[in-house]
């Protein structure tokens, strides 16, 4: 659902070889659908040269991608003021869909004035966002309520695998669950060091053991039924 593995793209990645290496590593612990979401940085570039550049780095690893591995491509989009200049954002939604993985500035409280941006970027794109890494953002991490308040809006969320090896993040995580909104777990990956592939499986062995192993089916369906609308 997360990960920067397109070659050169952002500070993913640094070549077709690592990112190979990182497909591999995935497969390995039973991954079979991925999505590449590089970071689209809406106050640094256009959606045309980030779309243009996007089409580039993965015509170069598509030849290289591991048999049994289906991809689709998407984009992290950092949300900044400028992101109303784009009269469609589908084309950075995950595939075919109308799903796009959001991030917005880490001290964000999503109350007030960013709240209203959020619910405006709903209705005038009709798009269904997905907040990446809610674990980064204090007012969400902290506060089901405002959680359980976006969720009613169709705003879905994610989490990072690696964040589970925290025990303080995964108490907070756990209250989460209960309440289903954890929706999905990403890897967020970047290299083979930064939030690293080979333990993957083990986030998900992890919520498995220390929750119930129907929200790990619960987090299977939710992405599958993203990959299924991207990829349709
Ligand atoms: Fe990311």
């Amino acid at each position: 659902m997360h990960s920067h593995i397109l070659p050169e793209m952002d500070d993913g990645s640094e070549s077709v070889e690592m990112s190979v290496k990182i497909l591999n590593t995935l497969k390995e612990q039973g991954v079979t659908k991925i999505c590449f979401t590089p970071h689209y940085y809406t106050h640094n570039e256009s959606m045309e040269d980030f779309l243009k550049r996007r089409q580039h780095c993965f015509e170069i690893l598509k030849p290289h991608i591991p048999e049994g591995i289906e991809v689709c491509l998407g984009a992290e989009v950092y949300v900044t003021d400028i992101i109303m200049n784009n009269k469609s954002l589908h084309p950075v939604c995950y595939g075919h869909s109308n799903y796009i993985l959001l991030e917005f500035p880490y001290q964000t409280t999503f109350e007030g004035q960013s709240y209203d941006f959020l619910m405006k970027i709903i209705n005038m794109y009709n798009v269904r966002p997905i907040m990446a890494h809610i674990e980064r953002y204090d007012a969400m991490i902290r506060d089901p309520g405002l959680l359980e308040d976006l969720e009613n809006y169709g705003i879905k969320f994610q989490t990072n695998a690696n964040s589970y090896f925290d025990r303080a993040t995964f108490r907070r995580f756990k209250k989460l669950i209960k309440r289903g909104l954890v929706h999905y777990v990403g890897s967020d990956v970047h290299n083979l060091e930064r939030y690293q592939p080979e333990h993957y499986k083990e986030a998900f062995d992890l919520i498995s053991k220390k929750t119930d192993p129907e929200v790990v089916s619960g987090i299977c369906h939710y992405s599958k039924k993203v990959f299924d609308a991207a990829t349709k």
